[in-house]
């Protein structure tokens, strides 16, 4: 790890504290810096302002074909039919279809011992438990008989601010583009190739088309914020700091396929992402707010971190240069979260801050159920492994929104 590395992590981690104690001074003092009413008439603001090897995809959203792109985490690197015939768990399926964009556009789809590396989870956050057979060829998705986990997987979390719709982060699947590059891919991600197989393509793509799928929901995930925004009646600040993180994350969501797209030899960019037409709009101020406290500040802060720890590993330029935009773009959106946090407390009373305080509490026991993935770690191209990771969230959890929390409520 450089020095330059743990500078930016040390100084991410800074600037966040910063923020939230700002935020904190002013949900506690009133102090506002830019003016604007609450939806409760009280007032109140906040200031400051592979060889071929393709990627992942699926049918997030309730396609044709079942499954879809993998997410984060799962049991990836276990035997071909590791736990074969073993229960999905409660909520869980056993012997269903689910198929996955094919890593090898154009060559046969992945042995089940291969896909057991690849497809870690399915779109809908189902962790792959078992493979029972496969694979079977459709269009260019690789379908498989498995077992799976109930969606929403503890191990199969979103990565940054999540699309919750029905209760599950949703994202697009992502897909071999039409042209020469794709038309969200950032013409500034090319890594270097030399030495990597086929496979470690295969599994770069992946990676990096997975987190630029969430890369590309948080760009819906802020357009649905600023419309809370303005349905709460928050200060124009906050509203323009929404608009202006949308654009961040669609710059995120071309980096992460230029890289994806770079490993796998092929442009890749989003499908239609049909959960965006399915969002609802929370009427209940409280909930709306208890939303941010999850997704942003506990999500997005984290994601800051984590992506700060990517580039403290990472040494390849291209990829080092995305994942210090990215975690300082998301340092700022936590900020946003925090702040947001802190004005709807100042502007909407006591009801507010209990429901801030519930979600909070709420957010601390969804992650202790939570589990390392088995991703495995390719610090050179600036992936952890799922218990790096992890770490670096638990570690992101008790340093710094811990404290910061009680700050806000205190
Ligand atoms: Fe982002
Ligand atoms: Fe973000």
């Amino acid at each position: 790890m450089t020095t330059t590395s743990l500078q930016l992590r040390a100084a991410l981690s800074h600037r966040i504290l910063l923020a939230i104690a700002g935020a904190a001074a002013i949900a506690a003092c009133g102090d506002d810096s830019s003016s604007g009413a609450g939806a409760s008439g009280q007032g109140g603001s906040v200031g400051e302002g592979a060889g071929g090897a393709a990627a992942t995809g699926g049918n997030a959203d309730g396609g044709a074909a079942s499954g879809g792109a993998p997410s984060q985490g799962g049991q990836g690197g276990g035997g071909a039919t590791e736990g074969g015939g073993g229960s999905g768990g409660a909520g869980g399926e056993q012997d269903v279809e689910r198929c996955f964009a094919n890593p090898n556009v154009g060559v046969a789809c992945p042995t089940i011992s291969e896909a057991t590396r690849i497809f870690l989870c399915t779109a809908d956050g189902e962790r792959v438990l078992a493979w029972d057979s496969g694979p079977t060829e459709n269009a260019d998705m690789c379908c498989y008989q498995v077992d799976v986990s109930a969606p929403n997987d503890p191990s199969c979390g979103a990565v940054g601010r999540p699309l919750v719709v029905d209760a599950i982060p949703r994202r697009a699947p992502i897909a071999r583009g039409r042209g020469p590059r794709g038309s969200w891919e950032s013409s500034s991600s090319s890594p270097r190739l030399a030495g990597l197989t086929a496979a470690d393509r295969a599994e770069l793509a992946r990676a990096w088309a997975e987190e630029a799928a969430f890369e590309h929901a948080s760009v819906a995930s802020f357009a649905k914020f600023s419309l809370e925004l303005m349905a709460l009646g928050a200060p124009a600040d906050l509203v323009a700091r929404a608009h202006r993180a949308a654009l961040d994350e669609i710059r995120h969501a071309g980096l992460g396929l230029g890289l994806a797209s770079a490993y796998a030899g092929v442009a890749l960019e989003p499908a239609p992402f049909e959960a965006a037409s399915r969002v609802a709009i929370a009427r209940v101020p409280e909930e709306i707010v208890a939303a941010v406290v999850v997704e942003g500040c506990v999500g997005e802060t984290l994601a800051a971190l984590v992506a700060a720890a990517q580039h403290a590993v990472a040494s390849d330029p291209a990829v080092r240069g995305a994942l210090e935009e990215i975690a300082r773009d998301e340092s700022s959106h936590a900020e946003l979260a925090w702040r947001t946090v802190a004005w709807a407390i100042r502007s909407f009373g006591p009801s507010m801050k209990t429901a801030v305080s519930a979600a909070f509490d709420r957010a601390f026991a969804s992650f202790e159920q939570s589990r390392p993935s088995s991703e495995v770690a390719r610090h050179p191209h600036g992936r952890l492994s799922g218990e790096e990771a992890h770490a670096e969230r638990t570690r992101g959890l008790a340093d710094v929104v811990l404290p910061s929390m009680r700050a806000l409520l205190a």
